[in-house]
């Protein structure tokens, strides 16, 4: 495994453990540059403009930053100090709205907080540190066992289409659409990935691409209305991608451009397969109407990727930086517990009874 795929260190404590070390994925790939973080603005922003970002990512991201932010108090009692936790959860849940990852990763840091309430302070300090640390690791693990699941659904030599990053960066490890392509390549399989630029912040162009090519992996990068062609000429055996929320009927939101992937797909009966970790799962969310879509700055269509503005100053802009593939068009859902396939909504009640989600 190259460098760049021990992904624990894209998010990590600094030396002496009062701050937060990311890779800054939006300078990625012609800057590897590491970015110190400890205030509350700076950890907001971090997440805002995509330093960080990619579901798993982010919600790992979040855990580790409510513990640099706690770490900050003054509160002698537990109240105090809960009363400052709750503002802070509150605050960096509020950078993202889409990814489920955020705001479970923060609950389940409550959870974990107030489980602790009647030790000392530096106790419970300790005890964030320990949890933020067990989500990490358990990032890595569900990596590795989304890469073993997708690699059933792949053959030697499959061209296989993605959108947006669902890789090493965007979590622990092996990401999770890129999981199987990274863990087979590593076995000696072949594949040939098409890689969506995916516009507008080219996630797929500046990421993808590179965590691919730097594996070995043979990927062509095409721009998104080449999906198309691409599956018309019969270069592509299977979809696949990652997902920031999959509601309870299996409709799953990643970013924006994929679901026109998954109509294509299913027009040239190719199979289209989301993977994530059960935590990406939103059983709380009936269907995709439920799940609340980015909106973010028009600058970033008409100038961010530019050097100068494309597009007139006054011109109107709707940029929703996530879709909703309905559950018809997927194939199957590929998580680290297994692979599951339709009628969703009965599929995915049985896959977590008896679990808290
Ligand atoms: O806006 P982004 O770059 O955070 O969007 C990321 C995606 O859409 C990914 O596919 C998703 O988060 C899964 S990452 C394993």
């Amino acid at each position: 495994m190259t460098e760049m795929f021990k992904c624990i260190e894209n998010v990590h404590l600094s030396d002496d453990g009062k701050s937060l070390v990311i890779i800054d994925q939006t300078l990625l790939p012609g800057k590897r540059e590491f970015l110190t973080l400890s205030t509350r603005e700076d950890l907001w922003d971090a997440i805002y403009k995509l330093r960080v970002r990619g579901a798993p990512a982010i919600g790992i991201f979040a855990a580790y930053a409510i513990y640099i932010l706690s770490l900050k108090t003054d509160a002698e009692s537990f109240d105090t100090f809960y009363s400052e936790f709750k503002k802070n959860k509150e605050y960096l849940d509020s950078s993202r709205p889409t990814a489920v990852n955020l705001r479970k990763m923060l609950n389940r840091m409550d959870d974990k907080v107030v489980s602790l309430k009647d030790l000392s302070i530096p106790e419970i300090l300790d005890g964030m540190k320990t949890e933020a640390e067990k989500i990490q690791q358990e990032d890595v693990e569900i990596c590795t066992a989304i890469a073993e699941y997708g690699l059933e659904l792949v053959k030697d030599g499959y061209g296989i289409l993605t959108h947006c990053n669902a890789g090493p960066l965007a979590t622990s490890k092996y990401g999770t659409a890129l999981a199987p392509i990274l863990l087979g390549t590593e076995r000696g399989m072949k594949f040939s990935v098409y890689a969506d630029e995916t516009r507008p912040l080219l996630q797929g162009a500046r990421l993808t691409s590179y965590e691919l090519t730097s594996a070995g992996v043979d990927c062509t990068l095409i721009c998104d209305n080449m999906a198309s062609i691409v599956m018309k000429e019969g270069r592509i055996n299977a979809c696949f991608v990652g997902c920031d929320r999959v509601a309870a009927n299996g409709d799953a939101a990643n970013k924006i451009g994929t679901s026109g992937v998954a109509i294509l797909a299913k027009y040239y009966g190719i199979p289209f397969y989301v993977f994530c970790p059960s935590t990406t799962i939103d059983m709380n969310c009936e269907t995709g109407d439920d799940i609340k879509i980015e909106l973010r700055n028009p600058d970033e269509i008409k100038s961010l990727h530019y050097e100068k503005p494309m597009a007139p100053d006054d011109v109107k802009c709707y940029n929703p930086a996530f879709d909703v593939t309905e559950n018809s068009l997927v194939t199957a859902i590929v998580t680290e517990k297994g692979i599951i396939k339709p009628p969703y909504k009965e599929n995915l009640r049985k896959f977590f009874e008896n679990e808290r989600v």
